[in-house]
């Protein structure tokens, strides 16, 4: 058996030159796709309880630790993007240097973080619309709106949404990126706002003490916050759709991962700094600091806020999915038939209708909130792979040509391996345990499956 049988680089370029999909992104596409991916639960969310439990005011420092990481990470993704512009991202780039097994299992994880990140995206929009008609006074039924771990039946708004986003996906991808762009505009509206109202209102006093809980504790708060940056990853699986990826990509990527770092830190500097950080442990903190100064509009902005979101990071990460999904499928990892390019629409309508239904039935169905944890794992050993992947192929085929090189690699490279495996380091042990599980699937998979399947092998 050959395990570690690699791609050939141009072999795989004529395969994307002929793939049939619409070239149409261009780089402000791609950087409000990656703001799109992005900003979503995360930022309302994750950190009130990353700074009540784990960081105190320093979460600015987790928001930069983790933005760190993806940063390093990010760019070794672009070195690979513009040599191997597919849509695959870190699973195609693996398989150009590092050969099958570990791509398969690169793609395995992509898949979990897709997945797993858009089920629970769906069921958190879902969650987010059943309090707006609440509060409007229509009581939507609960067997019909919670999964049969919290004591209903089905999450219908979950299913719903996922349906109508892949619907808008198999349409066009031009069309959902309109749809993206309006969306942004509204959730980055709704941060400005936020930033405006409580900016005047912040008091130094409150980041005093700075690190309640020690570095250890800025440390755990980083792998935590790591879930607000999950999407921006997906920029590169857009590279066959693009007008110029080997420039465009690297731009998108990097560029939108700036501009969210900059907006998760003052977020973070402004909530911590209004309210005092014991009192963020709430499931919107937002909101709650808004009220905590006497404005009462918090929850309607940040319902609009968070809905918005909500709405581009599934649509985003739906759509990277179904672009690994592609990609695998392809390479014959999984059924090749399910590659099929739409005659009109020329999007890959079968794998976006099969990526779509695994995410129905875990958002209706199963205790997400279980799940969810393993989305951060999932992306990180992805990350990390890719990482040391552009250094292994700048050893293995330094004559490649690079529209984008990664500056300064040998510090980069292993500054990406490290930051992304101490975060990785930190997760706790549960999260470990379930990533095992679902790496020894998808090696059951691949040699009962897709090492026969391959078209490596023909
Ligand atoms: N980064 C995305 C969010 O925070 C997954 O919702």
């Amino acid at each position: 058996m050959n395990l570690f049988r690699t791609k050939d680089i141009e072999q795989m370029r004529a395969l994307v030159r002929a793939s049939g999909m619409a070239k149409n992104l261009g780089v402000i596409d791609l950087i409000l796709l990656g703001i799109g991916g992005v900003i979503g639960t995360g930022i309302f969310v994750l950190t009130g309880v990353a700074a009540a439990e784990y960081a105190g005011p320093a979460v600015m420092l987790s928001f930069i630790i983790s933005g760190f990481a993806c940063g390093m990470a990010g760019l070794a993704y672009a070195e690979f993007a513009s040599i191997v512009p597919a849509s695959g991202s870190a699973y195609t780039y693996s398989y150009a240097a590092l050969g099958e097994i570990v791509a398969f299992i690169v793609g395995w994880n992509l898949v979990l973080e897709y997945t797993v990140t858009s089920s629970a995206v769906a069921a958190g929009w879902a969650g987010y619309v059943t309090g707006l008609f609440k509060s409007a006074g229509i009581h939507l039924p609960f067997a019909l709106t919670h999964v049969p771990a919290d004591g209903g039946i089905i999450n219908i708004p979950a299913i719903l949404i996922t349906l109508l986003l892949s619907i808008f996906l198999i349409r066009g991808t031009k069309e959902s990126t309109r749809l993206n762009r309006i969306l942004v505009g509204v959730k980055l509206l709704a941060v400005f706002i936020f930033l405006l109202l409580a900016g005047p209102h912040v008091n130094t006093m409150n980041w005093q003490p700075f690190m309640p809980f020690g570095f250890s504790g800025v440390a755990g708060g980083a792998a935590i916050v790591f879930f607000a940056y999950i999407g921006f990853d997906a920029v590169a699986t857009t590279a066959e759709e693009c007008k110029n990826p080997s420039r465009d990509l690297p731009i998108g990527m990097i560029g939108s991962l700036i501009i969210c770092t900059i907006l998760y830190v003052i977020v973070a500097a402004v909530l911590t700094g209004v309210v005092p950080y014991t009192h963020l442990n709430n499931p919107e903190p937002v909101a709650y600091a808004l009220r905590y100064i006497g404005y009462n509009i918090g929850s309607a902005l940040v319902g609009v806020g968070a809905i918005c979101g909500i709405t581009t990071v599934l649509l985003v990460l739906l759509y990277g999915q179904a672009r690994i999904f592609f990609a695998m499928s392809r390479d014959g990892m999984i059924p090749a038939k399910i590659c099929k390019i739409h005659p009109r629409f020329q999007t890959p309508y079968l794998v976006t209708i099969t990526g779509c239904i695994f995410v129905s039935l875990i958002a209706g169905f199963a205790p997400i909130g279980v799940i969810a944890e393993m989305a951060n794992i999932g992306t990180l050993s992805a990350f990390f792979v890719a990482s040391l992947g552009v250094m292994v192929l700048r050893i293995r085929k330094p004559d490649l040509p690079r529209t984008f090189r990664c500056p300064l690699i040998w510090l980069v490279g292993p500054l990406a391996v490290l930051s992304c495996g101490y975060l990785m380091y930190n997760l706790p042990w549960e999260t470990w345990v379930r990533f095992i599980v679902w790496c020894i699937i998808g090696f059951i998979i691949y040699f009962s499956y897709s090492y026969k399947h391959s078209f490596l092998n023909k």
